[in-house]
């Protein structure tokens, strides 16, 4: 074979290689995570892992719950180690966190056929479920809901939010919904942009962030929290691409703010409209909204609505003191969703802990 010829077929076996790596890192990654726990019967595991499929502040998965069989409570505390004390310095967001934790739990569990009561606490235990079996009938089609709920981060199609799915969402009178079009909307959108842009090129936020960021798959699978590209939203050979270019140190850097800025800027193009959920500041009132949350998202999922939460806007100031006044509402606003239709609605990637790590079964 002449010498050219072969130089052509090494540098081919060598692209082909390349892309094959790049292929095959980009692949969807599957956290498999343990659901055993000992002292717990294989149902009650299963409806603690559903639980777990809660929408958490940068999936630091900040609870810590303690099971009490024979008194059938599960009481749910906060980790202090999985805090974000630079962007949620008065845990504004983990007791929300922590309320959506419980209202899946709540969910999950009338899955599986349990009535549930809720009792709020003080101190180190934030909230406790009461739980009792009233009858034997699984309800699937809510257990895939639980499955199917996910943060989408894609920019969402042209379409408008139809009145019976907007009607489905705005579930509860502290809830307002302002689609495209609307002077509010704009005002949200503008105040967004300028709030990531600030939050962006904030070194202390950046480094938090950092920190939970997740650069690659081997990462993902030994960590089981924080965000990979899949949280991103990432895929395929962009996933690869993101992985071999961002270091925990370059993600600090303001090239990265740069690319925060842009996508912020393509998602807030892209959507029919923001959900604002308000709420007093105390626990109670908090954990509350974080319930509410879960079950506006689901009734979401079911009428085929893709949610974001956004929360620059509630994380920066003057943003945050401001925006209860120009939006005219009598409450302070807790969660900002940006809403639409997704070309394709997707799932949860499902990045969880081993649910060992964080619950402890109470002797009696
Ligand atoms: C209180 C709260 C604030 C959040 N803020 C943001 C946000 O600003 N930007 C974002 O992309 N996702 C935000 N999220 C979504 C979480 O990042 C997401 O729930 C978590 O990564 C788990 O992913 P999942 O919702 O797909 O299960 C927030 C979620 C909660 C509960």
């Amino acid at each position: 074979m002449k010498m050219y010829v072969k130089i052509i077929f090494i540098a081919a076996a060598v692209i082909l290689a390349g892309f094959l790596a790049l292929l095959f890192n980009g692949r969807k990654i599957q956290v498999k995570t343990d659901k055993n726990v000992e002292g717990l019967s294989e149902e009650l595991c299963e409806v603690l892992y559903l639980a777990s499929l809660a929408p958490n502040s940068h999936n630091t998965q900040m609870w810590k719950v303690k099971v009490d069989t024979q008194n059938q409570t599960v009481v749910i505390g906060l980790d202090k180690s999985r805090r974000l004390p630079v962007v949620d310095p008065y845990d504004r967001e983990m007791t929300i966190s922590l309320g959506c934790y419980a209202g899946m739990l709540i969910e999950a569990f009338e899955a599986y056929g349990y009535e549930c009561g809720i009792d709020y606490l003080s101190g180190d235990d934030y909230v406790k479920i009461r739980y009792n079996k009233v009858n034997d009938e699984i309800l699937y089609d809510r257990i895939e809901r639980i499955y199917k709920r996910h943060t989408d981060k894609s920019a969402f199609t042209d379409t408008a939010l139809s009145n019976g799915q907007v009607n489905n969402i705005v579930l509860y009178d502290n809830v307002y919904y302002f689609p495209k079009g609307t002077e509010q909307f704009t005002y949200i959108k503008e105040n967004m942009l300028a709030a990531v842009t600030q939050q962006s090129y904030d070194k202390a936020k950046a480094e938090e962030l950092a920190n939970w960021l997740r650069l690659s798959n081997k990462e993902t699978v030994e960590k089981k929290d924080g965000l990979p590209a899949e949280q991103l939203g990432l895929s395929g050979v962009v996933k690869s691409m993101y992985y071999l270019t961002t270091t925990h140190d370059s993600a600090q850097k303001d090239s990265f703010a740069k690319q925060s800025i842009n996508t912020a800027s393509r998602q807030l193009n892209g959507c029919a409209g923001f959900l604002v959920i308000t709420s007093g500041d105390s626990r109670e009132e908090l954990l509350s909204c974080g319930i509410e949350l879960v079950r506006i998202w689901l009734s979401a999922v079911e009428c085929g609505v893709s949610v974001h939460p956004m929360s620059a806007i509630l994380e920066e100031e003057p943003y945050y003191s401001r925006i209860i006044q120009d939006l005219n509402l009598s409450k302070q606003p807790q969660m900002v969703l940006r809403l639409g239709i997704a070309d394709n609605y997707g799932e949860n990637a499902a990045i969880r802990r081993d649910l060992a790590d964080y619950i402890i079964v109470e002797e009696n």
